[in-house]
């Protein structure tokens, strides 16, 4: 079993406390938050869990052997530091940190000191991206062409981060979870309207053998959509995050250009065959996460979403950043 102090129980941290409370590998041992309302919701929704408002408490009890860090980005350095060096396995929120330098520091120092650092790429533990992943690795989708979302709503407001570091991470994550290939650039563009931070933004990703992604974010958009379009050379997919059924549908539908001798006869013909959705695991992502994440320290086992994950990601979202600022200028990763 492993116990885990949870710093942070605003609106994230009281879902990863529920799950990590139901699960049989783990037990909260400790929940802290600065804030004293935060800790009064804590206090009544789990009475025999002890609180604090200094994370220091956490950070050096003896009674704890991993911290789930909950709070804003620019906290995430300090406080999975502070972990680490005082020898707690670290779980910690998207983006794992506020730049590629802080990330690449606490990978060494999970390193050397043999600790776990898991970060929150959340969708990964989906019935759905663990569906689309399957039908990529085993090749149903041919070779991929493009990976394209819409991930839009009205609000949540953030005021420390842009709409990239706030959504933009969770498409990061399942494209590098999904997509074979290290990416080679990078071209965003942004605007800021409200509170001075980018809240509507589109990134485009390219990759070795022609393949492209492009990521919609917005907070300004009149409705919600979560849509990823993914085409393959074989398939195409559609998965529609906020539908109750059939939230995957697979379409086997294609172009297929064949040239004779004669360069300027091209034949092209299309493919328009049948639709079908798989069906997908139910649970709840969090609650396989975390489970993964207290088993993965103790079978002594790198998860797939450790710190070298959340550096790919936050990798791509500085390049965006770059980018934004030079009105989409391409920028090499
Ligand atoms: N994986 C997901 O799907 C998902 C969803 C939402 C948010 N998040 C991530 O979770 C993190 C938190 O987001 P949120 O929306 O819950 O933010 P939030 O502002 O609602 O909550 C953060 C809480 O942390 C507390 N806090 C901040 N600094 C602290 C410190 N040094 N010590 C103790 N308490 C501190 C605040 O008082 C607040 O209650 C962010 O990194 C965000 O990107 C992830």
């Amino acid at each position: 079993m492993i116990r885990i102090g949870v710093i942070g129980y605003g609106y994230w941290g009281p879902n990863i406390v529920r799950n990590l409370h139901g699960l049989d590998s783990t037990r909260v041992e400790m929940i802290c938050d600065k804030s004293s309302a935060s800790l009064a919701r804590a206090r009544k929704a789990y009475p025999g869990v002890s609180t604090c408002s200094d994370p220091e408490e956490i950070l050096t009890s003896p009674n704890i052997d991993a911290v789930a860090v909950i709070t804003p980005v620019w906290t995430h350095y300090d406080l999975a530091k502070k972990a680490l060096q005082n020898g707690k396995h670290v779980f910690v929120e998207k983006p794992f940190t506020s730049n590629s330098q802080q990330a690449e520091e606490l990978i060494e120092l999970a390193a050397r000191k043999n600790l776990t650092i898991m970060v929150d790429h959340t969708f990964l533990f989906t019935g759905a991206v663990k569906k689309i992943r399957e039908l990529t690795e085993s090749g149903a989708l041919g070779n991929l062409y493009y990976y394209d979302s819409l991930r839009v709503n009205l609000g949540l407001f953030q005021h420390d981060v842009s709409v990239i570091w706030d959504l933009a991470p969770h498409d990061l994550s399942i494209m590098d979870h999904i997509i074979r290939g290290e990416p080679e650039a990078v071209v965003a563009t942004g605007e800021r309207h409200l509170n001075g931070v980018e809240d509507v933004a589109f990134m485009t990703i390219y990759f070795p053998g022609n393949v492209i992604a492009h990521i919609n974010v917005n907070w300004l958009s009149p409705v919600k959509i979560r849509m990823t379009m993914i085409g393959g050379q074989k398939k195409m997919l559609v998965w529609n995050d906020l539908v109750r059924d059939e939230k995957v549908r697979i379409y086997d539908k294609g172009v297929t250009i064949t040239s004779g001798d004669d360069i300027q006869k091209l034949l092209v013909s299309y493919r328009s065959g049948d639709m079908w959705a798989p069906q997908l695991e139910e649970p709840e992502a969090l609650r396989v996460e975390l489970d993964y994440f207290a088993k993965c320290i103790m079978n002594n086992q790198t998860p797939f979403n450790d710190g070298h994950a959340g550096l790919r990601v936050v990798r791509m979202l500085e390049a965006a950043e770059v980018s934004i600022q030079k009105r989409g200028e391409l920028v090499r990763l």
